[in-house]
């Protein structure tokens, strides 16, 4: 039995082991930064990797960054050129969304977007094999509304990566009301065969990480857009004071503010509470095409 959101009633066994599924192979919907990332830490780990997005010019510069990533690592012997070589191997690049059939493990990167993971989720479901586990890398919309676009709610899950993907140690796993213990197992299972940490989070809004850490950064926003000083000397606050590898601002770029703004806005009507009500900057900006580093400007120039 469980509460709403997922959470565990006293006496409900969340500990107990159970059966974990075999994943021989896996498949990456989307080659943005999240998901290039996720396939780049599959096919190092020895998994066949089928990277799925809808055109071919996205798929070639997932390429070149998962190539770009890898040869900086092999640059900082952390991988050898044979293994960078082995694991570029293991990757398949495909067009089509039929190609993540024969996956044991589907990992949806799409961008933050309801409808569009929804969709995605119905058509997965019919494509893939009963057996074939659903996962999400979503960083704040709600496992049980994926679920629900499927008939298998049991092996619907989120695996949330942070970026950068090949050199975070964490992967945020959420469990949906109707999770399996088997597919969580599994998902934690996969996380430890990455060489990466799963922290387990029920189903609210934003999970652990982005409760936390969305806040933050939308009241560093704050400080900015009343003036309590420049971007500059919050960044150098948090990160010299508070010992953050980057400021929030930067932190935020880094991310995405459209990203942040999605996730922000997720916190906003899934707690209907006005205190994760996104600073306007964020509108502003996103208006403006300030989406932070991918679109070369943000809250700085790049
Ligand atoms: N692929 C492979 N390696 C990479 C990489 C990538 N994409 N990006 C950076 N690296 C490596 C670098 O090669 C470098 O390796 P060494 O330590 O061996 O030298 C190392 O990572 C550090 O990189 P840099 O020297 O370039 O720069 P840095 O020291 O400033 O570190 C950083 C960069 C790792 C990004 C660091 O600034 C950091 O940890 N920032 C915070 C990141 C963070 O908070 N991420 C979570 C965001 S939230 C999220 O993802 C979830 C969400 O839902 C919003």
């Amino acid at each position: 039995m469980t509460l709403e959101h997922g959470v565990p009633e006293k006496g409900d066994n969340v500990a107990c082991i159970s059966k974990v599924m075999d994943v021989a192979t896996v498949a990456v919907i989307g080659g943005g930064t999240m998901g290039n990332g996720i396939a780049h830490v599959f096919a190092l780990a020895r998994f066949p990797v089928v990277l799925v997005d809808t055109k071919e010019e996205f798929l070639k510069r997932a390429l070149a960054t998962i190539t770009d990533n890898m040869r900086r690592q092999t640059a900082k012997s952390i991988l050898t050129p044979t293994l960078m070589n082995e694991a570029l191997a293991r990757l398949k690049l495909s067009a089509k969304l039929e190609d993540a059939a024969q996956s044991d493990i589907v990992i949806e990167a799409a961008p933050e977007n309801l409808d569009l993971k929804r969709d995605l989720f119905a058509k997965l479901d019919n494509i893939c094999a009963p057996r074939t586990i659903l996962a999400t890398n979503t960083s704040s919309i709600p496992i049980a509304s994926l679920a629900a676009a499927t008939k298998r709610g049991d092996r619907v899950i989120g695996m949330h990566f942070m970026n950068p993907v090949p050199v975070m140690k964490l992967v945020e796993i959420i469990r949906g009301r109707a999770t399996s213990d088997e597919t969580y197992e599994t998902a934690r299972g996969l996380t430890l065969k990455l060489g990466k940490v799963p922290a387990c989070s029920n189903d609210f809004p934003g999970f652990i990480s982005n409760r936390i850490l969305m806040p933050m950064i939308n009241e560093a926003a704050w400080a900015l857009h009343q003036g309590v000083a420049t971007k500059e000397d919050i960044d150098t606050v948090m990160k010299l004071g508070m010992n953050h590898p980057m400021g929030p601002l930067t932190l935020a770029d880094y991310i995405g503010l459209d990203t942040c703004l999605a996730i922000l806005k997720v916190l906003e009507e899934g707690f209907k509470d006005p205190k994760y009500k996104a600073c306007p900057l964020f509108e502003q900006l996103v208006s403006q095409g300030r989406l932070g580093r991918k679109s070369g400007k943000g809250f700085y120039d790049y």
